[in-house]
């Protein structure tokens, strides 16, 4: 049995699977979301540390195993959040802030200003853009000048949620990360793939805060008894959860592309073993390892999908549960006119406008809130079009499927505009937790429960496909409402 545990934006999800891939228990629960000012995103690490063993007991009560019954553990997350913590007590020493948090753009900006970005760009594959970890580390050094001492003595350390886990998971035995979490820090030199003296340099981070960077694949460590449950498990396979999507999803080889709704839309494919050039707009980061070797990767980031939809039922209480918008779409034949740009954290690939702010267009006084719920689901697919339209102009190929999973593909209103708008076959696993489905194929390896050519079926088939069925008029003009939208949000300051 393996424990593939999901540490997500806005909640946790523990799986117990056997080593048939058969999902044995399951547990989710989401944990509170801190906006101290408009832009900034936070998260209680030690609330993570909760509510993460609270679904490990309730997967394991569910599946009806004990915690000594599991061969492997896997861990995958929500990437770029910046965790700081004491090493002697194992307490946090800072909120964690949130990858959607923006409170260092003036920080990146004053880089760019000093005409880094290309540098940086070169060395990570990223931009400098305050979604990633490093601006945020620098952010909390400059405003608490005596974390910066601790960091410099070696007294507090500093991870991504994976290393956060690992760490109280071990009782602060192992400080540990793996690549493809390491490459989503702007810290990380991807053509070298360990960390980078200079960037550190750049970031005003001290090098005795960051973990060892591990093989995704792999024994990280093991589970302290005391910790857990009293049992004793080997930590074998960790990945950032866009990553381990891919990876869950079968995409192993070059080209091979999925996209995951989940708070935010995530397109990735597999570019190889050599580095990519990619596209302005996209970005290149590493995939999980195969046979011990990290393959590279191209990744479009869209901020906000899955995140509008909670919006629409945790702020504006128009719909009782996200699943309800997908009835409600159906139930009229187009928005009016209505488009939603969800940009409430700035706007990513391709735009990467961190100021931008979200906005409504086309309201006339027959729009109600029906068409607010359907072009909020528009507005996922429209943005994760945005992202296959350069996926195909950095992979050269006119791609034809689009291989997709996260909570919000479970929508069938949304597939279905995906495939019209996108003109791509859109297919769906029977799984489509792809990201913890990942994490346990890896644990699986890295315990050598499984090998990759030989992997459960059960954890990759196909429930549905759908097709594209929009006249071509119809597309153009609708994705030419869009682009207009997009760029009246872009034009407000
Ligand atoms: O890069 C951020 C991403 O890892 C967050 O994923 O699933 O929490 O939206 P998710």
């Amino acid at each position: 049995m393996i424990l593939s545990i999901d540490q997500g934006t806005t909640g946790t999800t523990a799986f117990v699977f056997d080593g048939d891939g058969r999902l044995l228990g399951r547990s989710y629960s989401e944990f509170p979301q801190y906006y101290p000012r408009p832009g900034w995103v936070e998260h209680d690490a030690s609330e993570i540390w909760q509510v993460t063993l609270q679904v490990c007991a309730a997967a394991l009560q569910r599946a009806g195993i004990g915690a000594s019954a599991l061969a492997a553990l896997g861990i995958t997350n929500q990437r770029e959040t910046v965790v700081l913590w004491d090493r002697k007590t194992g307490e946090p020493v800072h909120r964690a802030i949130v990858w959607q948090c923006r409170r260092s753009s003036e920080i990146c900006a004053g880089l760019r200003s000093r005409g880094l970005e290309e540098g940086v760009r070169e060395k990570t594959g990223l931009l400098l853009d305050p979604y990633f970890s490093a601006s945020k580390l620098s952010w909390v050094f400059r405003e608490n000048p005596e974390l910066l001492q601790k960091a410099h003595t070696g007294e507090i350390a500093f991870g991504t949620v994976d290393s956060w886990l690992i760490w109280r998971l071990t009782g602060g035995q192992a400080h540990v990360t793996d690549h493809t979490n390491a490459s989503r820090t702007l810290l990380y030199n991807l053509d070298k793939q360990q960390w980078d003296d200079e960037l550190l340099a750049m970031f005003e981070c001290p090098q005795a805060i960051l973990p060892d960077i591990r093989p995704s694949a792999g024994l990280f460590a093991t589970t302290d008894p005391d910790v857990f449950f009293g049992a004793q498990i080997p930590i074998s396979g960790v990945a950032g959860d866009q990553q381990a999507a891919l990876f869950g999803q079968g995409c192993t080889r070059p080209g091979s592309l999925k996209n995951t709704y989940g708070t935010g839309c995530f397109m990735l494919a597999i570019a190889g073993y050599r580095r990519p050039r990619i596209p302005e707009g996209l970005l290149a980061t590493m995939a999980c390892d195969q046979h011990g070797q990290p393959q590279y990767a191209i990744e479009g980031s869209v901020f906000n999908a899955g995140a509008a939809v909670q919006w629409l039922r945790d702020d504006l209480g128009v719909i009782p549960q996200a699943s309800e918008s997908e009835q409600i779409a159906f139930s009229i034949p187009d928005t009016r006119g209505v488009y939603l740009v969800p940009a409430f954290s700035g706007l990513g690939a391709p735009h990467w406008d961190a100021d931008a702010r979200g906005a409504v267009f086309g309201l006339t006084r027959g729009a109600g809130r029906a068409e607010l719920v359907r072009a909020t689901l528009e507005s996922i697919a429209y943005q994760s079009h945005e992202l296959a339209d350069l996926m195909a102009q950095a992979l050269g190929v006119d791609l034809q499927c689009l291989r997709v999973d996260g909570g919000a593909s479970a929508n069938n209103f949304l597939m279905q505009f995906q495939a019209d708008i996108s003109r791509l076959r859109v297919e769906r696993p029977r799984q489509i937790e792809s990201t913890a489905v990942g994490a346990a194929l890896l644990a699986g390896i890295g315990a050598g429960i499984w090998v990759s050519e030989q992997l459960p079926e059960s954890l990759q088939d196909i429930e549905q496909d759908f097709l594209p069925q929009m006249p071509e008029g119809q597309r153009q003009a609708l994705l030419g409402g869009w682009c207009n939208a997009v760029a009246a949000c872009r034009a407000y300051r």
